[in-house]
């Protein structure tokens, strides 16, 4: 796959970095800043995953990011430093955003849900439920373009849908509240455990790629 993406990307001439930046705009918001939603969120006590908790896992990156990946939640070693994709999934994440010339610094990565489920169980509906109003500020204040979804767990919480992996990648899907395309991926730590998919992640890759360039304003 490497040398596929070195030979065609540079062939297609794609240079992700000259996409405009949005405008920055007011926020009404409650928690106007990301550092002061930070603040709220480490003091947290609406899921019960607040007991078991080392850190808080906000998110980090560019806050004027025009794409946010969002995981599905902290792992151990995230919950032990209290940032996103630290593992390794985060590395094969990072070289996932490296093959269409993304570094992680540039795009903004959160999770649904900022502790850990004990265990690294999946995190139930309710504790996606309870933590979404901080997802939702998040995207309020970093206001992304795009948003990639990573697994079918994540996605099919978010969505409100229960659907196979095959039919969730590679199509664009817009619920009420953001009126910005959401399309999903494989996670990479399911990629991991099952390299023999990891050319879907190419498919993918390139039609996060093709969203990126149609919405470029
Ligand atoms: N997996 C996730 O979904 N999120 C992380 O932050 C780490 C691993
Ligand atoms: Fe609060 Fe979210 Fe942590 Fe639950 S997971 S305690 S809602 S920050």
């Amino acid at each position: 796959m490497e040398s596929m993406i070195k030979k065609y990307f540079p062939e297609m001439g794609i240079d992700i970095f000259w996409y405009s930046k949005k405008l920055t705009q007011n926020i009404s918001s409650e928690n106007n800043n990301l550092t002061s939603l930070d603040e709220t969120i480490k003091k947290c006590k609406k899921c019960n995953l607040h007991k078991t908790r080392r850190n808080t896992v906000f998110g980090e990156g560019d806050p004027d990011s025009n794409i946010m990946i969002i995981g599905e939640a902290p792992g151990r070693e995230e919950d032990e430093v209290g940032r996103p994709f630290v593992g390794r999934a985060g590395k094969l994440l990072n070289e996932f955003l490296k093959s269409i010339n993304l570094n992680r610094d540039s795009v903004f990565i959160v999770n649904t849900i900022k502790c850990r489920p004990p265990e690294n169980r999946d995190p139930e509906a309710s504790e996606i439920s309870a933590c979404s109003d901080y997802l939702d500020q998040q995207i309020n204040i970093i206001k992304p373009k795009v948003l990639v979804l990573l697994g079918k767990i994540a996605a099919n919480r978010l969505l409100g849908e229960d659907m196979p992996m095959s039919e969730l990648r590679l199509k664009k899907f817009f619920i009420d509240k953001y009126d910005i395309p959401i399309i999903v991926f494989y996670h990479p730590a399911y990629i991991l455990r099952s390299p023999s998919q990891k050319k879907k992640v190419w498919d993918d890759l390139q039609y996060l790629k093709g969203i990126i360039d149609s919405n470029v304003s």
